[in-house]
């Protein structure tokens, strides 16, 4: 019998990683969006209720990314029956942690799990990111394919995206630093130069390239190296008070590397587990100095992703 009801846990998520812009993020399993989808007789998609940290978004389907991603999938698979869903928020809106694809990715699983023939995850994929859309105005995966897959993961493509959780090094952690600020994607994306120079594309792509190898082979020394962002982190980092006093307290307490997580104003450290207590403790301080409050976590990158806690098969 086909269930009429799921919800659906969908993780955080730290966009770009710094070097990966728009293609590689990881998942936080720390906070994330909860959403309940219920299918219906009537055609359509209904938002009943938005509650949690960000409250106040819109109800009407087209403009909600979670909305959107739902009719995306009534029109591709041409369902002849409707969804009405409730969200409950557990990432802050405007922070850089992918609350906008993390609820998208929470409604195309939960919905998957109501529907007769459930769909395979890079279906789920193509859906959620026409949600992203509505949010930043792009296509972007980097949110969206972490938060769904789980781990650290490399989308290519995005007509046809290929996706790729790649391995994190045993003993690495991630600090999250949350400062209490709002920040646009759309806002942060606009401000971006269209074009990049020659030597910047040959650091960034060596730099990305030099932090997939270290990964795959745990080479921490060549991940330090490579975690450092010279095209996007430079043109964004004044939306961020105190960001480079952030930055280099947590270099000088040891991190591997430190960035704006996604378009900000979150920022993101990786660390050895030993040091990362040292590093978030010197960047929620250089915060701090300036009279900006912040939450934080130490996470481990999990390889979970989204998945339905109730009323799935
Ligand atoms: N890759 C996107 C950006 C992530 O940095 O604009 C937005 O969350």
């Amino acid at each position: 019998m086909t269930v009429r009801e799921a919800t659906a846990f969908a993780p955080a998520s730290v966009g770009n990683v710094a070097i990966g812009f728009d293609i590689l993020g990881f998942s936080v399993e720390a906070l994330g969006d909860r959403v309940t989808v219920r299918r219906t007789d009537a055609p359509g998609v209904t938002i009943r209720a938005i509650e949690g940290v960000a409250a106040n978004l819109p109800l009407e389907a087209a403009g909600n990314t979670a909305g959107r991603a739902l009719l995306a999938m009534r029109e591709a698979l041409a369902l002849p029956f409707g969804f009405e869903m409730s969200i409950v928020k557990g990432i802050p809106l405007g922070s850089g942690l992918g609350g906008s694809a993390a609820s998208a990715v929470g409604a195309v699983v939960a919905a998957n799990a109501v529907l007769d023939a459930p769909q395979p995850q890079l279906e789920l994929l193509k859906f959620a990111m026409q949600g992203e859309a509505v949010a930043s105005g792009s296509l972007h995966v980097d949110n969206i394919a972490p938060s769904l897959y789980g781990g650290l993961v490399l989308t290519v493509g995005i007509e046809q995206p290929r996706v790729k959780q790649i391995p994190v090094p045993p003993g690495v952690q991630a600090v999250i630093v949350h400062p209490h600020m709002f920040l646009g994607t759309r806002e942060a994306r606009a401000i971006l130069a269209k074009t990049v120079a020659l030597s910047d594309f040959v650091w960034q792509t060596a730099h990305l390239a030099g932090f997939i190898s270290g990964c795959y082979t745990n080479d921490l020394d060549l991940i330090r190296t490579s975690l450092d962002d010279v095209v996007i982190e430079p043109q964004r980092h004044a939306l961020i008070p105190g960001f480079k006093d952030v930055r280099a307290a947590a270099i000088l307490a040891g991190a591997l590397g430190c960035s704006i997580s996604g378009a900000g104003p979150t920022m993101f450290a990786w660390s050895v587990a030993a040091s990362a207590p040292a590093v978030r403790e010197a960047m929620v301080a250089a915060f701090g100095a300036r009279g900006i409050a912040t939450d934080h976590w130490i996470v481990d990158i999990e390889s979970r992703g989204a998945r339905v806690e109730s009323g799935g098969s």
